[in-house]
């Protein structure tokens, strides 16, 4: 039906930040437009891939021809990837999942009591992407958005999490932006790509995930 170098290749996408919720009401989320996940969704499409596109809540429309899944919490994330990873070659984790989220959902919205403060307890969320480890069989790639520290979180987060390409940015200067300069890295090399328009920007990296995906189907 498509042609392009990822035809026949199933890829998963996710996008958007998640929503735990705290009351009927309230959420703790993450900051994340998914602009940069609907474009990686919609270029590995034009490149030939089945994608899947697993979102958290954004302002977006779904790009056509995408299979699309909606997700608003990290637990609902977590299901959602675990089921598409069940058959997929590629999966882009772009998502900002949250890492922690409320202890328990109060059934009724929470009322002020005085002058009082309040004290929210939170639990940790599942890692998605860390996971995932384990499937050698998946060609993984993960985001670091950090405020400092950039590289060397990043090439930590990539050994952790058992990915084989990490994309780093500097949060303070993409979150909401319209453009992006990104750092890919994986064991061994970094590619720079410089600040420009997020489309552009997921162009050029989905051409280094193709390049560095062959090379490791090859290996
Ligand atoms: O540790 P940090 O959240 O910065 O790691 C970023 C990478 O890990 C991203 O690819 C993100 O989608 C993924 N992640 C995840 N599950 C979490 C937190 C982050 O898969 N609970």
């Amino acid at each position: 039906r498509r042609y392009g170098p990822l035809r026949g290749r199933r890829v998963v996408v996710t996008a958007g930040g998640t929503r735990e919720p705290i009351d009927p009401v309230r959420y703790i989320g993450n900051r994340s437009s998914g602009q940069m996940g609907y474009a990686l969704a919609t270029r590995a499409r034009d490149l030939g891939a089945q994608v899947t596109l697993i979102s958290g809540p954004t302002a977006l429309t779904p790009p056509r021809a995408v299979s699309f899944v909606a997700v608003e919490t990290a637990l609902e994330m977590q299901a959602a990837v675990q089921s598409a990873c069940a058959q997929a070659d590629i999966l882009i984790m772009n998502a900002a999942v949250a890492d922690f989220r409320p202890a328990s959902t109060a059934a009724e919205k929470i009322k002020k009591h005085n002058d009082e403060g309040m004290v929210l307890h939170l639990v940790q969320n599942p890692d998605v992407v860390g996971e995932l480890a384990g499937r050698h069989d998946i060609f993984k790639v993960g985001f670091a958005a950090e405020t400092n520290d950039l590289l060397v979180n990043a090439r930590h987060k990539l050994r952790r999490k058992g990915l084989n390409l990490i994309v780093a940015n500097d949060a303070v200067a993409s979150i909401g932006q319209p453009e992006i300069a990104l750092t890919v890295l994986d064991g061994e090399r970094a590619v720079e790509l410089p600040r420009q328009p997020k489309a552009v920007a997921a162009a050029a990296l989905l051409d280094v995930i193709v390049e560095r995906f062959e090379y490791w189907l090859s290996t």
